[in-house]
């Protein structure tokens, strides 16, 4: 029987929600996974999905339930997994055949994959929205030719979430475009998360709130401008008790942040393009920097614990709000930034404005502000966008009382990675006259590499010798 319009590989939890979620929107899906018994309990849990699903034992009766030109989405690990599952599957498809990677590839190796399937058509696409996401509507950034997104779009974008109707699903360009967008996603998911993992540090450890006020007060702000996915989930995660110990959940997980990688991939493709993101930048080290446990626990004894707490008056919970909004309006700039150098540099003609539009809903840093952020890359997607009047206007009112806070935190040791990587970065870039003409004249007495001088001329050497 070969009526399936769509096959999908690896019923894990990302690819079992994208297969019910693919089912549940009226397309017949042949589904396999490399143990024959997650393929029976998933299509023994579909429910009234299952109608839609061709559960199959072997990789060639996969095959044989597609329809032709077949179409397959390959929802497995990131790396080797992927190479291995195309090299099983390509003899048993024709030319024509599509596999699309929906996993969170490296773009690099989404590039050599598209290269080496030549004429075959491949799409890499990052999926974004956990499992949730997934289920019921992820953001979908597609990478590949674009006849071969076209052949396909019908089912991804049904899949999509939606924002006000419009499908949060759209092709980047080609090769690992797709791969790349939803790694750069990851990186502001990164730096949002941090800043707001600092924010709660200043409630906690400075103003002595408990679990419950912090909870409230993400709920709060939830509802203003900083409406978003992370804060919606922070609050209910502070609010959330351990089922065993009837303790605060947050106070019974332990502060070592895991990783995957596509932050740290995306913080070193900006080093290669020499884009500057520090708020993501920061947000990683802090990730590697949590995992070192002991050695924290022993700086503690050697230096003491720093006089966290800080008085209520010198920092109003208002003043926090600000500050989370200055420092988001920086990491997407940055961010967005970085697509805007990758893009020139690849290429690939990225679609900022577009992007901004898929991130509305569906994925993880979805929020209120990425509306705003759409129009203003309508207006002008080389702009860095804290210069965009929306969110200009927006800096002016609100970078004080990011200085404020991110001064509050220096002097009582409450470490602010992102949020004062963000200030930092807000400060240089409005400083028009800045301090690396000394790094120039350093460089100059010790190697000769020559500056440029401000009445003129460039190549021009310092009276070191003399
Ligand atoms: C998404 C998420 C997801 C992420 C994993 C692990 O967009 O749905 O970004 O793709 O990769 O949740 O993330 P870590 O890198 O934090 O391990």
């Amino acid at each position: 029987m070969s009526n399936a319009e769509i096959g999908l590989i690896g019923l894990g939890t990302m690819g079992a929600a994208l297969a019910l979620n693919i089912a549940e929107n009226g397309f017949d899906i042949a589904v396999w996974n490399r143990t024959t018994e997650k393929t029976t309990a998933f299509h023994k849990d579909a429910g009234d999905l299952a109608g839609r699903i061709i559960p199959t034992e072997t990789l060639e009766s996969f095959v044989a339930a597609l329809k032709s030109p077949r179409a397959i989405i390959l929802m497995v690990p990131a790396g080797q997994a992927v190479d291995d599952q195309i090299a099983a599957l390509r003899p048993l498809l024709d030319d024509n055949d599509m596999i699309i990677d929906a996993g969170n590839a490296n773009f690099h190796d989404t590039n050599r994959r598209a290269r080496h399937a030549g004429h075959q058509p491949f799409l890499g696409i990052g999926v974004s929205g956990g499992e949730e996401g997934a289920r019921f509507g992820p953001s979908i950034m597609g990478g590949g030719k674009r006849e071969y997104w076209d052949r396909v779009s019908h089912i991804l974008t049904a899949i999509s979430a939606k924002y006000k109707g419009a499908p949060c699903a759209t092709w980047m360009g080609k090769e690992g475009a797709g791969h790349f967008v939803k790694a750069v996603h990851n990186g502001i998911e990164y730096a949002d998360m941090q800043m707001i993992a600092e924010v709660y540090g200043i409630m906690r450890d400075g103003l002595g709130m408990d679990n419950a006020a912090v909870a409230e007060t993400f709920a709060r702000w939830d509802k203003g401008p900083l409406q978003s996915y992370l804060i919606e989930i922070s609050g209910k995660v502070a609010a959330a008790t351990d089922l065993r110990t009837g303790q605060p959940m947050l106070d019974v997980i332990v502060d070592a942040a895991g990783q995957k990688g596509t932050g740290r991939w995306t913080v070193i493709e900006a080093q290669h393009l020499a884009a500057p993101i520090p708020a993501i930048e920061a947000a990683v080290v802090a990730r590697n920097l949590s995992s070192q446990r002991d050695a924290r626990a022993a700086a503690e004894v050697m230096f003491g614990a720093a006089p966290h707490r800080i008085a209520h008056d010198v920092m109003p919970l208002d003043t926090l709000e600000e500050a989370l909004i200055a420092g988001k309006i920086l990491c997407y700039a940055q961010g967005f930034g970085l697509i805007e150098k990758a893009s020139a540099e690849f290429g690939w003609a990225l679609p900022l404005p577009a992007i901004a539009e898929v991130w509305r809903a569906g994925c993880i840093i979805r929020s209120a502000m990425l509306d705003d952020m759409a129009a203003a890359l309508r207006e002008d997607p080389e702009r860095n966008l804290m210069m965009a009047p929306k969110f200009s206007n927006m800096m002016k009112q609100s970078h004080s009382a990011l200085r404020q806070v991110v001064a509050q935190g220096a002097l009582h040791g409450l470490a602010l990675p992102a949020l004062s990587s963000g200030l930092a970065y807000f400060d240089a870039m409005r400083t028009a006259r800045g301090t690396a003409n000394m790094i120039q004249g350093q460089r100059d007495f010790f190697g000769a590499h020559g500056f440029a001088r401000v009445d003129g001329g460039s190549g021009h050497h310092g009276p070191w010798g003399a």
